[in-house]
């Protein structure tokens, strides 16, 4: 596995594990071969995690395990263990991790309940079944349906919206129920470039205000400058684990396997020749122009 020399994981001033995975392999009950295997992983609160890795590389079920889905809903054998919130995943009920850990499933249509008729009712619907009193439930949609750019279609109906309108509904929902950590499985898989920057701006602010995140994405290019910690998955197994920008310095054979963003190929190509002296890759395009800027006036 490659691994930085300073996890980012494991940085001194970090709080306890909320997720703690050890040796953990998981084989759902309708497969042959594990989805996960022995994975050794914790996860740490008050930071962004971003977990990258190929097409069934497992990115979907740890999200999944992670907000106590599998095994409990989506059955599967487990060797190994892993802890959530101080629960077992494999008896803790549901209920026990969700009530603190939201997720935005990779496909908003298997989110969004079927049972409500306007997009104010639906991100309101999870806050009316615990019971919130109404002046609350209205404040928390409101700021959800803001901060997702829906306010203005709070009042159609959920099953007109586009794929990435329901993708941003989705994640109003999570929002609304303000959960300490949040699990975002490849939350802009359905919008455009400006819809992209809007959730992650929107991210990089829960962030800020100390919610937990983590991250599924295979196009890493929004998400780098706000990720505190890279996590790669490949055939299910962890392949590296470390900060974003020395991970991506020398991802060696792992660069086949992540969508490497063009900014830092570009800087690893002028390293190469010796161009730029950092050695840590940039994490955004901003970085690779202040670098060269630097570069250029150093004389490099
Ligand atoms: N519900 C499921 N039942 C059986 N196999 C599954 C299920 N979900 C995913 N898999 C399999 O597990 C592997 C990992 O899938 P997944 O976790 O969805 O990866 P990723 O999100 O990285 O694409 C794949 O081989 C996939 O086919
Ligand atoms: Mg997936």
């Amino acid at each position: 596995m490659v691994s930085d020399p300073t996890p980012a994981g494991s940085t001194s001033s970090r709080t306890a594990a909320f997720a703690a995975f050890e040796e953990f392999s998981l084989t759902y009950d309708t497969a042959c071969t594990p989805s996960l295997t022995r994975l050794s992983l914790d996860l740490y609160g008050d930071q962004l995690t971003l977990v990258t890795g190929p097409s069934g590389s497992g990115k979907s079920t740890l999200a999944r395990v992670v907000a106590g889905f599998v095994p409990q809903l989506l059955r599967g054998e487990i060797e190994g263990s892993a802890r959530v919130l101080g629960h077992d995943v494999e008896s803790a009920p549901l209920h026990a991790i969700s009530q603190s850990i939201g997720i935005v499933f990779d496909n908003p249509f298997d989110q969004l309940t079927a049972a409500t008729r306007t997009v104010f009712d639906e991100t309101a619907y999870a806050l009316e079944n615990e019971g919130l009193p109404r002046a609350e439930i209205v404040s928390r949609v409101r700021e959800a349906l803001d901060s997702v750019g829906l306010a203005e279609v709070a009042g159609n109906h959920p099953r007109r919206l586009s794929g990435g309108q329901s993708q941003r509904l989705a994640i109003a929902c999570a929002l609304a129920q303000r959960k300490p950590i949040l699990v975002l499985d490849d939350p802009t898989s359905q919008l455009d470039p400006t819809g992209t920057a809007e959730v992650v701006s929107m991210v990089a602010k829960l962030r800020e205000e100390h919610t937990t995140v983590v991250v599924v994405a295979q196009d890493l290019r929004h998400w780098l400058g706000i990720a505190d910690r890279l996590v790669i998955l490949d055939e299910g197994r962890l392949a590296a684990d470390g900060s974003p920008a020395a991970l991506l310095a020398e991802p060696g054979p792992l660069a086949a396997k992540v969508m490497i963003p063009r900014y830092v190929a570009i800087w690893a190509e002028l390293r190469s020749r010796g161009i730029g002296s950092s050695d840590t890759a940039p994490l955004g395009t901003d970085q690779l122009v202040a670098s060269l800027h630097a570069s250029v006036r150093s004389g490099d």
